[in-house]
């Protein structure tokens, strides 16, 4: 009788893990991506500041998410599972690796996400001076030296109120002093710290800015 009861409960939590599954086939991608990158040791955001960066793009329900750092997809899968789940926005992501690059797509298309995201391959602090605006959400994660160039290149087309989240404001706070001066004097912006308990980090902090009275071109 308790074996019974014990395989029914057994197929139960199976049936309601299927059925998560089905609704939401990002899931298994992510957690097959961030085990690869700790494994392969490819630096990415981990899943604490993932989680935050989607509940911040699900807060901002924006249209154009631009990420400078795509790596092999795994922070970008976040956005976009977001903006699947709001059905609407899209994800224009660049990575200077193409290999990383072409990785990230085929990790997009496994999740499903494919349709909803960009991935352009080239040094972001020039590819961003071809996007067109409005910015409605900007996440830099490629080298702490480049946010600001990538910053300032982008600046007048975000849109008024948009989010720009810059990680690595802990460990790389040293190489990011010019854009945390800039974002900290002209924008409301915080630092939040997260125990990441990453290979390579085990606290980190992400700087987030929202922007006010920004030109939008
Ligand atoms: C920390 S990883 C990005 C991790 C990713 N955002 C995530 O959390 O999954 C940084 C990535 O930026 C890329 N990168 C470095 N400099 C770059 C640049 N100037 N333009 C574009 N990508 C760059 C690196 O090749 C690397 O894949």
């Amino acid at each position: 009788m308790k074996a019974a009861f014990c395989m029914a409960m057994a197929l139960l939590a199976a049936a309601a893990a299927a059925q998560a599954a089905a609704n939401d086939p990002a899931r298994a991608v992510i957690d097959e991506v961030e085990k690869a990158c700790v494994e392969r040791r490819i630096y990415m955001i981990g899943r604490k500041k993932a989680e935050r960066l989607a509940e911040l793009v699900r807060r901002a329900k924006p249209e154009v998410v631009v990420e400078c750092g795509t790596a092999i997809g795994y922070s970008g899968l976040w956005i976009a599972r977001e903006l699947k789940n709001a059905g609407r926005g899209r994800l224009i992501t660049i990575e200077i690796s193409p290999e990383r690059a072409k990785q990230a797509e085929a990790n997009f298309r496994k999740a499903g996400l494919d349709k909803l995201v960009t991935v352009k391959v080239g040094d972001a602090r020039q590819v961003v001076k071809e996007l067109k605006g409005p910015i409605d959400f900007l996440f830099v994660d490629c080298g702490s030296s480049n946010y600001y160039p990538i910053l300032i290149s982008l600046e007048r087309r975000l849109a008024s109120g948009a989010v720009v989240v810059a990680d690595n404001a802990g460990i790389g706070a040293a190489g990011m002093k010019d854009y945390l001066k800039h974002v900290r004097s002209k924008y409301n912006s915080r630092t939040e710290w997260f125990d990441v308990n990453l290979p390579w980090a085990k606290r980190d902090a992400m700087e987030v800015s929202e922007m006010r009275g920004v030109a939008t071109e």
